[in-house]
């Protein structure tokens, strides 16, 4: 079989993650202490587990609709209202999806044919490119930088619009800078989206995870939620990353199109997880309230660490991922975190895995136990102290 002729040439130049290859060289190593991972490190509630378990021994195992439960999707309606102000329809303008990502995947999808432009600040999330790609679109990077604290301005999105230019997608609060961006910092953007055709995928999955401001969602704004495709999902918020679950929520016309893409891509989204979900959403602010103050906890201490060894960085608002500066060691970002790797024994991700913008940098994660981080902190002190 000619492998070279029978697979997509699209697919075969699409790049594998950069933090995957991170991984990968993780694997083979003994006693590394990591600060990779994007993922909470508490478990599910037990509340939100147990409702999984109870639906399970009751024998709900069936398909649900395509878009998911409709108790599910009222409560999503009534969680967006209350948490964040925004007001969607739970039968026409909301879509439960397979994680974030499956929610990411319909919404550039539906909008994106073969040469269509899409605009992606970046340093950020690793999958915008690669979708944008096997749409035949292209992806418009747009480098964000230290000294806006990595938000995007409305300079640069106005410079990035072309006539061909269908979708922004705005990544805050961000991974992996933790750069958040408040009401005030998104109202110039809305002024320069209001004059076009730009729809904007705003990738809201860690909106419950920002400290001391409250997550301003664009949407939200004045007249922006008819351009606005709104991403979430349970992963980060509800420490429920392997239940698989998401939600996008958008103007009918744009979720009528999403929903053909999921019906016949994906049926619905996982059953267990659709009943366990409506369960967090009812009771589950507290759990929210007390992971975040713990994360919070850990992106102090952190922060000041870094700050005292000499790896400087800017105070991130949100997500759970500190992105210091490790230019001034006269390496590129990623043979620094390979030599810390190799050398320390602490796993980082360099910042060039995130895109344009990310070399200087690397992100570490805070979503580990504060004996972890101390851990890590006094390995990379001792590997800073012989460069
Ligand atoms: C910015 C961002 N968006 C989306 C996702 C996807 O999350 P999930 O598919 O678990 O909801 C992630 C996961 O790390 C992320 O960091």
């Amino acid at each position: 079989m000619d492998y070279s002729k029978l697979l997509s040439k699209t697919v075969v130049d699409l790049k594998p993650s950069g933090i995957r290859k991170f991984f990968d060289m993780l694997s083979g190593l003994d006693d590394v202490v990591a600060l990779t991972v994007g993922q909470p490190d508490f478990a599910t509630p037990w509340h939100v587990r147990e409702t999984g378990i109870i639906s399970l021994e009751r024998g709900y195992t069936y398909y649900t609709s395509n878009a998911g439960t409709v108790p599910l999707r009222r409560e999503l309606s009534a969680y967006m209202k209350r948490r964040f102000g925004l007001s969607y329809d739970p039968m026409t303008e909301i879509t439960v999806t397979v994680g974030g990502s499956e929610a990411i995947d319909l919404a550039i999808r539906a909008i994106i044919e073969p040469g269509d432009e899409v605009i992606i600040p970046e340093p950020s999330f690793v999958c915008y490119e690669p979708i944008t790609r096997l749409c035949g679109g292209v992806p418009v990077p747009v480098a964000t930088l230290p000294e806006n604290d990595f938000k995007l301005t409305a300079a640069q999105l106005s410079a990035a619009i072309t006539p061909r230019t269908k979708l922004l997608v705005l990544p805050y609060p961000n991974n992996p800078t933790g750069a958040i961006m408040t009401a005030e910092e998104l109202l110039p953007l809305c002024d320069v989206l209001k004059n076009t055709g730009v729809a904007v995928l705003s990738d809201e999955i860690y909106s419950e995870l920002t400290y001391g401001v409250r997550h301003t969602s664009i949407a939200a704004l004045p007249g922006m939620a008819e351009r606005c495709i709104v991403v979430n999902g349970f992963s980060k918020a509800y420490a429920m990353t392997g239940w698989r679950l998401g939600f996008v929520c958008a103007p009918p016309e744009i979720t009528k199109q999403m929903l053909k893409i999921h019906q016949y891509a994906i049926m619905c989204a996982p059953t267990t997880s659709q009943l366990a979900a409506v369960e967090a959403l009812k009771n589950g602010d507290g759990d929210i309230e007390m992971m975040r103050a713990e994360y919070d906890r850990r992106r102090k201490y952190i922060v000041e660490e870094l700050d005292r060894i000499g790896l400087p960085c800017f105070e991130p608002k949100g997500a759970f991922y500190v992105f210091p500066y490790v230019g001034a060691f006269g390496m590129s970002s990623e043979t620094f975190c390979e030599r810390l790797l190799n050398e320390g024994r602490v796993a980082i991700v360099p910042g060039t895995a995130f895109g344009k913008g990310g070399e200087g940098y690397a992100r570490i994660s805070y979503a580990y136990s504060v004996k972890h981080i101390t851990e890590a902190i006094e390995r990379i002190e001792k590997f800073l102290k012989t460069l």
